[in-house]
């Protein structure tokens, strides 16, 4: 549905530091393909609307402000980076604050109604950019954003591994309590949808979870 034939599209899911992001970069290094990590996306409308002092609890307010929040995308190298209103997202999405509000702001579905078409609409950055395709990450990409992907990867990975990986990059994150939220909500839950590649690397390092998922790609491309 949502993908273009000639444009490799590849979904990654999975919980906090299950190395979504380490691996996508890499994938997107070795494929030509635009990296797409949909939670900097919602820590950056996270951090936005906290600045305006907008709760999750407030529908009204915040239905008003989603509104008023202009997307437009500018590339990091092979990154797309959320613009809100032209500006990036600073070092803040990636703080304590944003940590323990951003599952709450996740769960509401007219914020992911909001970035639903967003999402898609990188397969047209991607093109425009002349990536070979995209590589996207998150918690609903193959079960909702795109469930026809090429490629639909779930990582696991044993809770208190994924804890220590978080504390050895010095970050203070509840990845339990932010994990518990994403699963329970009932607004696009972080699920490991049917058919979706599952790989645990909880004893894997990065390379061999990497290794793992080009050689995959590397057959179905040759
Ligand atoms: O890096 P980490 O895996 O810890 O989290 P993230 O990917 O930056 O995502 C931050 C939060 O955004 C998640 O805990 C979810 O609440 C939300 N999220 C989501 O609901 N759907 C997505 N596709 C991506 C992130
Ligand atoms: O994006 P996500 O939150 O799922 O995880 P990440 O930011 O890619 O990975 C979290 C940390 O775990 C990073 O420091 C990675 O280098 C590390 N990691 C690891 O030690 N072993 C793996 N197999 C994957 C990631």
């Amino acid at each position: 549905m949502t993908s273009i034939p000639s444009l490799l599209i590849i979904a990654i899911d999975g919980g906090a530091a299950s190395g979504k992001s380490s691996t996508s970069k890499i994938l997107a290094e070795r494929f030509n393909l635009l990296h797409v990590d949909t939670g900097s996306f919602y820590r950056h409308i996270t951090h936005e609307l906290l600045r305006r002092g907008v709760l999750p609890t407030n529908l009204a307010a915040l239905t008003l402000a989603l509104t008023e929040l202009n997307f437009t995308t500018q590339l990091q190298g092979r990154s797309a980076q959320l613009m809100i209103g032209g500006q990036p997202a600073d070092h803040e999405i990636r703080g304590q604050n944003v940590n323990e509000h951003v599952s709450h702001y996740a769960a509401i579905p007219a914020v992911r109604q909001k970035l639903l078409g967003y999402q898609r609409g990188q397969v047209a950055v991607a093109q425009q950019h002349g990536f070979r395709g995209l590589v996207m990450e998150g918690r609903d990409i193959g079960s909702v954003i795109f469930p026809a992907a090429d490629y639909r990867f779930f990582l696991h990975a044993d809770p208190i591994e994924r804890a220590k990986r978080r504390a050895r990059e010095g970050q203070l994150d509840s990845i339990a309590e932010r994990d518990r939220l994403d699963s329970s909500r009932k607004a696009s839950p972080l699920v490991s949808p049917t058919g979706a590649i599952a790989i645990d690397s909880t004893f894997l390092t990065l390379e061999q979870v990497v290794e793992k998922m080009a050689a995959m790609i590397e057959k179905k491309l040759s």
